[in-house]
């Protein structure tokens, strides 16, 4: 990690200012343009915000006006400070400000013909730190999700001949609750994850080419330890299958390897509550480094096998196409990947001056060692700050100072794992995948910033 100067570089310079990303005011036109595959909508949408905002509200030349003038904003009381407030536990379940509505999860126009087996993706560009708040978790269901009732919940563990298992159990979620639990931060991220932009770019902002992505705290127990419960062969037994209670039945087989490194939980814990319905509610399988189809959400099976089973979704899905025409099958860790999450693609600087970039990095073998940022399309490349905590197969917060000179910039960042594996250019990952993969895509992402202020998603080779 590198050291955190006194200073952060650029300090004393004039603040430049972020427009946020402009989802909160896609119109159906603008739905319709992306729907097209046109991608020159954001334009039409930026100016008409900016026109509407007034000239005096894009820079600092307002804010000085409106001190000479006398801000109101100080010389008038406002009514939270002459009335008074709600009471205690107005709102027994917290809800974030009314001013945060425009922060949330969003599907992507057209991707899907059904929600109900879809994806909502993160809004990482409103996001700070690395934990991501549990109502915007990102959601990705096979056949939707269900609110299941605990009492009625059971997990079963079973091995494919009874050799396997020598006390096949059945759990309830008492039992379960009752076991020792541990607590670890991990993050989550769909093998599909930027999947759409394999060939070019496809979609406008940073939540949707990069918000199959969340990192929660999870609480559970050790597989490992239910597993010798009931008397597993953990030598004999080299996989496992893994089962959801859902319509779609999801089944991933998982190596025993992981299992006996004690990193996969059954987990029922999700940022210091019950795990929402979206994801897993009562019981979920976390898999750190492994791409999200293999945690399997409302987990209700998990049977002991000496080989992986092929099943529907890692036999036919999840699986990556070569360019010589041939299926790689069971590619589950995510190798490392970064992207900067602001400034990022539907963001408008409307300054010059200093930004404060970050982003977030992670890999699927470990702890994130470094980040380097470039502001011109990988000429040069700079060392981001690391934001502690850094934890194994968990976000990493990344931060990097920047003066903007108002002329055409392009942003990207490159992570470095604790083995040495380096983040490939899309020129790289292209030489050894082709283009018609849809999943483990990791290439650096790279922003351009228009003399205009407008971001917007680019690829570099
Ligand atoms: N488990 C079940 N039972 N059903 C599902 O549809 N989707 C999988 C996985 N587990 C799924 C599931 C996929 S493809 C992903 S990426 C993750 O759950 C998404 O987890 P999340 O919805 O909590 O983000």
């Amino acid at each position: 990690m590198s050291e955190h100067p006194t200073r952060p570089e650029g300090a004393g310079q004039r603040l430049g200012k972020v427009r946020p990303a402009p989802e909160g005011f896609l119109s159906q036109d603008d739905i319709a343009a992306v729907k097209a595959g046109r991608r020159d909508f954001l334009r039409g949408s930026f100016s008409a915000a900016v026109a509407a905002m007034g000239a005096g509200a894009a820079g600092f030349s307002g804010l000085a006006r409106a001190a000479e003038e006398g801000d109101s904003a100080i010389l008038t009381l406002p009514p939270w400070s002459t009335s008074l407030g709600q009471g205690v536990a107005a709102r027994p379940y917290g809800l974030p400000s009314q001013y945060e509505k425009g922060l949330i999860r969003r599907e992507s126009p057209g991707l899907t013909r059904v929600s109900g087996s879809s994806v909502a993706f993160t809004p990482l560009q409103g996001l700070f730190g690395i934990i991501t708040p549990s109502g915007l978790h990102f959601e990705r269901h096979h056949q939707g999700w269900q609110d299941i009732d605990p009492s009625r919940h059971r997990l079963m563990i079973n091995g494919s001949d009874p050799s396997m298992v020598k006390r096949p159990k059945v759990y309830t979620m008492d039992d379960i609750l009752r076991m020792p639990p541990v607590s670890r931060i991990h993050f989550i991220e769909c093998g599909a994850n930027t999947g759409m932009e394999w060939g070019n770019v496809a979609v406008p902002t940073v939540q949707y080419s990069h918000g199959m992505l969340s990192c929660s705290e999870f609480t559970g127990v050790p597989l490992r330890w239910i597993l010798e419960d009931c008397g597993a062969d953990l030598k004999k037994g080299k996989y496992i299958l893994a089962e959801g209670a859902d319509g779609s039945s999801m089944t991933r087989t998982i190596p025993m390897e992981l299992v006996l490194s004690d990193e996969v939980l059954v987990a029922y814990g999700q940022n210091g509550e019950m795990l929402r319905p979206e994801n897993g509610y009562p019981l979920r399988l976390v898999v750190p480094g492994v791409q999200g189809v293999s945690w399997v959400k409302w987990l209700r099976r998990i049977e002991v096998g000496d080989q992986p089973y092929a099943s529907k979704d890692e036999a036919v899905h999840y699986i990556d196409l070569m360019p010589n025409g041939q299926h790689r099958q069971y590619t589950s860790t995510q190798e490392a990947k970064s992207v900067i999450t602001s400034p990022s693609g539907g963001q408008m600087l409307l300054d010059k001056g200093f930004y404060n970039v970050t982003g977030l990095a992670w890999s699927g073998r470990g702890k994130v060692k470094k980040v380097d940022v470039s502001f011109d399309g990988g000429i040069n490349w700079k060392e981001a700050r690391l934001e502690g905590p850094v934890h194994s197969k968990a976000l990493s917060r990344f931060n990097i100072g920047w003066v903007w000179d108002g002329k055409p910039a392009i942003l990207q960042s490159r992570v470095t794992d604790e083995t040495g594996y380096v983040q490939p250019s899309y020129g790289q990952l292209r030489a050894v995948r082709g283009t018609k993969s849809i999943y483990h895509n990791n290439a650096i992402q790279s922003w351009k910033v228009a003399e205009s202020g407008e971001v917007s998603n680019v690829q570099v080779l």
